[in-house]
Parts: C-alpha cells; sequence; structure tokens
C-alpha cells in the first residue's frame, strides 16, 4: 500500500516537472521570438533611417585636387572671399607654394592695387595655400604665370592649352571653374 502510494507521488511530481518544464520552454522559446521580431524591426527603421538620410544629401562632389579636411576649410573659405573678388580663385595645387607667398606678401599685383591680408585671416588662408601646393625647385625660378608653371603644366597631361593661357580660359575647358570645380569637364574631355 505504502509502496503504490509513493510511486503515485512521485508519477504526479513527474508530470508536474515536464509541465513546468514545457511551460520554461514556452517562455523562453516566446521571449526569444520577442527579441528577433524587436531586433529586426528596429534594424529595418535605422536601415530606412539611413538611406534617407543618404538620399537627402546627394554625395558631396570633390571640385579640387586635394579634399580638404576641416581644419583647413575656413582658411579656404578665406581664400575665396579674398582672391576671387577680380578673376576667379585659382587652385593651389597649380603654382608652387613661393609663387603664394610672394603673392599673399605683395601689395602690387599684375599692375592691380591689392590690400594685403591681415591676421587672422592671413595666417589661415597661407596655412591653406602652403598645404595643398608643393614646394618649389631649386633649379626653378618662381611663376608668376600658369603659363610657366610646372605644376600646372603636370596637371594637363597632353592636353592642348592656349598659349598663354590665361585666368579667364579656364571655362572654356572646366565650365564650373568659377564654382571652384576644376573636376568637371567639358563634354570633348571625357
Ligand atoms: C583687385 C583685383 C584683384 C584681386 C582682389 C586679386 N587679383 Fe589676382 N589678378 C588681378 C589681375 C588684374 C591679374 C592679371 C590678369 C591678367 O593679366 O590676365 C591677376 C592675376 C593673378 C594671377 C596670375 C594668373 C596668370 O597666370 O595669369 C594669380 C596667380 C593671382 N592673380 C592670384 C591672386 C590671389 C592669390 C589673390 C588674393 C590674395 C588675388 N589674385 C586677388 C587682380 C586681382
Ligand atoms: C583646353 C582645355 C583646358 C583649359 C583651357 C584648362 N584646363 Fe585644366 N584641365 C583640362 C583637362 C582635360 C584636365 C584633366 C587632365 C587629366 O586629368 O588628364 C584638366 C585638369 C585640371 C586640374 C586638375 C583637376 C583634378 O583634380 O583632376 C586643375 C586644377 C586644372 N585643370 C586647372 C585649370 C585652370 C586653373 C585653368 C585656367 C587657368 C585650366 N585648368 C585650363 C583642360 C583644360
Amino acid at each position: 500500500m505504502s509502496i503504490f502510494v509513493k510511486r503515485k507521488i512521485r508519477d504526479g511530481d513527474r508530470q508536474g516537472l515536464q509541465q513546468s518544464a514545457e511551460r520554461e520552454f514556452k517562455r523562453q522559446f516566446f521571449g526569444l521570438l520577442l527579441v528577433i521580431v524587436t531586433w529586426s524591426l528596429a534594424m529595418g527603421w535605422l536601415l530606412a533611417l539611413a538611406t534617407n538620410a543618404h538620399s537627402a544629401t546627394p554625395p558631396v562632389e570633390i571640385g579640387t585636387v586635394d579634399v580638404v579636411p576641416a581644419q583647413y576649410q575656413l582658411g579656404q573659405e578665406l581664400y575665396l572671399e579674398n582672391c576671387s573678388t577680380c578673376h576667379i580663385a585659382l587652385p593651389p595645387a597649380v603654382l608652387p607654394t613661393q609663387t603664394w607667398k610672394n603673392l599673399l606678401q605683395d601689395s602690387q599685383h599684375y599692375g592691380a592695387q591689392l590690400q594685403p591680408l591681415v591676421d587672422p585671416p592671413r595666417i589661415l588662408v597661407w596655412k591653406y595655400l602652403s598645404t595643398f601646393s608643393r614646394v618649389q625647385r631649386d633649379d626653378e625660378e618662381t611663376p608668376y604665370r600658369l603659363s610657366n608653371s610646372r605644376y600646372f603644366k603636370a596637371l594637363h597631361p597632353g592636353v592642348k592649352l592656349p598659349r598663354p593661357v590665361q585666368l579667364g580660359s579656364c571655362v572654356s575647358c572646366h565650365p564650373s571653374a568659377t564654382d571652384y570645380n576644376f573636376r568637371r569637364l567639358t563634354a570633348e574631355w571625357k
């Protein structure tokens, strides 16, 4: 009698255990399902956000020879502000560093009179111009015209340039030269 009761109790225990294990499994399963659903919703939302943000801002077009990092952008703006009022602004890469140095110091400017820049703009413009131009070779005279600049020639391999090349002629091949973009070319050069 007592043995029988004992076994019955054990069977009852087993059943109870099985039920609670099933419950535990269901709990974990739905818990995991919830995590997966929430995760994919969040990811979908993030992805939508990312692609939206991407399509809202078109990729920035690079118009100059080098990409200009943030710390030189103020210098570039000041350069454009001060050096593109009478003619288009030239990208620093077309002339050696020495030329830019002298141009910034000289108030006599190709027959025109310039108000030389003062600090702090002067130093910012100088940092921009000197960073994005190259040093002149020892055996070279400082060029003041693009026609005499090795670097200008080097940027135009095989291009038949007008002689002498003048500031007004850039736009004939670089349609966006007035926007400081020298990467965009007219159809015949593509
Ligand atoms: C007051 C008007 C004026 C301003 C401002 C001015 N320039 Fe000029 N720039 C001229 C004139 C005029 C010429 C000669 C154009 C010519 O002969 O074809 C010239 C020519 C040049 C040339 C020679 C280009 C070539 O190969 O013929 C360079 C380089 C130049 N300027 C750089 C600068 C820089 C750098 C600044 C800013 C510091 C500047 N300019 C601001 C009037 C100006
Ligand atoms: C006859 C057409 C022509 C004229 C005029 C011309 N360019 Fe160019 N320029 C080109 C072509 C083509 C290239 C591309 C050369 C290459 O990458 O092989 C180029 C390249 C350049 C680049 C390099 C752009 C880059 O990052 O790839 C600069 C800077 C530039 N030109 C500046 C000037 C300036 C400043 C003037 C005016 C003084 C000028 N060019 C006049 C045709 C011209």
